[in-house]
């Protein structure tokens, strides 16, 4: 199914078409599948280079793992996450590796892993929806993550699938529409809240 974007101006067809659905099919990533999708996170730019995104990965071939992964997310989450093939969960390393000091720009940098990830995604026909409702202490305990990384989120992934199998609420979400706050809101010059003119102000 698809829910393009309604843009003010052009942008990259991965863009354009990226959402983040709730139907997935059941069809299998294969490994080297799963390989890209790390590759393409693993060349994301970061603060002095310090690569703090860490990741976790359960495929729902390996059920033992899926459920012991699907078992960290928040029960709304489980409801439709359990039928995806692939769900991935994120860490930030919080301290530089460089000098022990703070990384203020830890999970920005993961944010910026994960889009990449995303899009690398969408560029395989495949689609990804992130996620905050999992339980952080959960995780922690569950997957035996050291002091200094922090969980950030998780993504589903898959090939889109079918919303009519999915209960109501959710069959709501997969057809909801996509909603965006104007560029003008967002995109100032010379002083705070000034518009610029090249948005046609
Ligand atoms: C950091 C982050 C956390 C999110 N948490 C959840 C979540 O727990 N459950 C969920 O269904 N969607 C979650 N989403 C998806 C957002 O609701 C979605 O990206 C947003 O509504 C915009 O829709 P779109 O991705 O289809 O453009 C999350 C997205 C991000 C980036």
């Amino acid at each position: 199914m698809e829910k393009p974007a309604q843009v003010e101006y052009p942008v990259h067809e991965l863009i354009g078409r990226r959402w983040s659905p709730v139907a997935f099919s059941g069809r299998p990533l294969t490994g080297s599948d799963i390989a890209s999708l790390f590759e393409a996170a693993r060349w994301a730019p970061s603060s002095f280079n310090e690569q703090p995104w860490r990741f976790i990965v359960a495929a729902r071939d390996d059920p033992e793992e899926f459920a012991r992964m699907l078992s960290c997310l928040s029960p709304g989450n489980q409801a439709w996450v359990r039928h995806a093939p692939l769900v991935i969960l994120t860490f930030a390393k919080l301290a530089f590796d460089r000098n022990g000091k703070p990384n203020r720009h830890a999970l920005h940098d993961v944010g910026l892993a994960a889009e990449n990830l995303v899009l690398q995604a969408m560029s395989m026909g495949l689609f990804a929806h992130q996620m905050a409702g999992f339980d952080s202490a959960k995780v922690v305990e569950t997957y035996g993550v050291p002091g200094g990384f922090e969980p950030v989120t998780a993504i589903a992934v898959g090939y889109p699938g079918d919303a009519d199998s999915l209960p109501e609420d959710l069959r709501r979400r997969q057809h909801s529409k996509r909603a965006r706050v104007s560029l003008g809101s967002l995109v100032f010059t010379k002083v705070w809240g000034e518009p610029p003119d090249f948005l046609g102000a």
